[in-house]
């Protein structure tokens, strides 16, 4: 039964997870969250990350603008670790909306002096934080004009509404190219780490989930040609942009019918996300991040909230199961890959517990980084509050409203309507007066 969040202490939310079956890792000290990690050669300062949040903000160009630069800057103040930029997309045409970054050569450089601010701007005394961005291709979900402008990898009749037009194996490799450029302009914008971002039902796990491609090179039943174009990409960045580390942002299970890593019951199966996974790590992956659903499809699985969108319906599952469903999986990937840094995630829901959650999970290495999406937008400075006085405030938490979510749906620039009132709650009242 889905419930709102309103456990007044930690034991009451332990005994509610207990009431549900699971067993809820806590830490009363998070200090395991504000050690350092090593990726690789690479060390990351704390065990925070901010996960890549969308802003709908940038410029004309896809370059951040002043909004994006304000958001960015918050996050670096406010001591993480990690600032995993947002989705950035590889080129016009699959950007989600006209609004969503797009590094090209015009706005390579508002990147870099972005990335140089973050880093004179950081919270973290004499360290900088390490910079990953997430690059992207929309797919089915691109909408670069504000109108939907569906690419697919194959149809998929669950979710394909009319005829989308289907990406030919040239068109791919187009792509592909776009990706390489991306690449190097994003090294030589200043970035520590490029994610391929294959989750969330864009175009590069549509690919890991085929099997319905007919005739390609890049899909068909078997999990190798499924899994060609994004390891191709994978390589042909570690050899063609050397002193860029390659990671990824992989959803291990889309729980839908058709989607990556489901079982006949269309439940989580990650036997080709291990797969995956290996193929990784003989490539020499050092960093991955972890996550699971879609938010165009089953929301609650990627970030389990106390409000759906206006429209969607409540949830059957009560959202500590979708915080246990994705802590349990990633851990699942950490004991089989204890070498492999992976970033968790979904904590956003446990409020001002998240941290201890997350300094339990380290500590017992179920996970090696802590990353928080709604939280970040609600409670930037929240990695100095835990420095400082080793808790997090609950006046300043995520409420799990789905308001930033509401924002970006409706081609609105996102960002905390209750922590962040000044500009989005504002931004919200706009929308509502629409009628939205
Ligand atoms: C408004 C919004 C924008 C998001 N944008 C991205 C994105 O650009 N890339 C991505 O991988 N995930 C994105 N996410 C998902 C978050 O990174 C994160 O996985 C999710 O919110 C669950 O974590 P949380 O419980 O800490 O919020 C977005 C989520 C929201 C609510
Ligand atoms: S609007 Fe703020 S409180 Fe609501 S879900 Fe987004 S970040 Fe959380």
């Amino acid at each position: 039964m889905h419930e709102r969040f309103h456990y007044r202490t930690k034991d009451e939310l332990i005994r509610k997870a207990s009431e549900l079956g699971f067993t809820l890792p806590f830490s009363d000290d998070v200090s395991p969250l504000l050690e350092s990690a090593k990726a690789g050669e690479i060390i990351i300062p704390n065990r925070i990350v901010v996960q890549p949040m969308e802003g709908y903000d940038s410029d004309n160009e896809g370059a951040p603008s002043e909004l994006t630069e304000r958001r960015y800057l918050r996050y670096s103040a406010g001591g993480s670790g990690t600032i995993w930029f947002e989705a950035v997309a590889v080129n016009h045409e699959g950007r989600s909306n006209p609004r969503q970054l797009w590094i090209n050569r015009k706005s390579r450089d508002k990147f870099a002096f972005l990335n140089e601010r973050i880093r004179k701007n950081s919270g973290l005394e004499n360290r900088d934080p390490f910079l990953v961005i997430q690059i992207t291709h929309s797919g089915r979900y691109s909408k670069p004009d504000g109108k939907p402008a569906p690419r697919i990898a194959a149809p998929n009749p669950l979710l394909d509404r009319g005829t989308p037009e289907i990406l030919t194996d040239d068109d791919l490799r187009r792509i592909q190219d776009q990706y390489i450029i991306a690449a190097r302009l994003a090294r030589d914008a200043g970035f520590n780490a490029l994610d391929i971002k294959a989750c969330h039902g864009y175009l590069m796990i549509e690919l890991l989930a085929a099997k319905n491609r007919r005739n390609s090179i890049y899909g068909g039943e078997e999990p190798e040609k499924r899994f060609r174009f994004f390891l191709e990409t994978f390589d042909r960045i570690r050899y063609e942009v050397p002193g860029l580390m390659v990671t990824s942002r992989l959803g291990i299970s889309d729980m839908y019918r058709g989607g990556f890593g489901v079982d006949d019951m269309d439940q989580p199966d990650f036997t080709e996300a291990m797969m995956l996974v290996g193929q990784l790590m003989d490539r020499g992956i050092e960093l991955l991040n972890i996550t699971m659903g879609s938010p165009y499809f089953n929301p609650h699985i990627s970030r389990p909230y106390d409000v759906p969108l206006p429209g969607m319906k409540v949830p059957d599952e009560h959202p500590l199961q979708g915080v246990m469903r994705m802590i349990n999986a990633t851990s699942v990937f950490q004991k089989k890959f204890p070498d492999l840094v992976i970033a968790g995630t979904a904590f956003s829901y446990l409020r001002q517990y998240a941290p201890n959650v997350g300094a339990a999970l380290v500590k017992s290495r179920d996970v090696s980084l802590a990353g928080f999406g709604r939280n970040s937008f609600a409670y930037p400075s929240m990695p100095l509050d835990l420095m400082r006085t080793g808790r997090a405030d609950p006046s300043k938490t995520c409420i799990c409203c789905s308001g930033c979510t509401r924002l970006i749906r409706n081609l609105h620039i996102g960002g905390c309507v209750i922590r962040d009132k000044e500009i989005y709650g504002k931004e919200l009242k706009k929308l509502i007066a629409d009628g939205k």
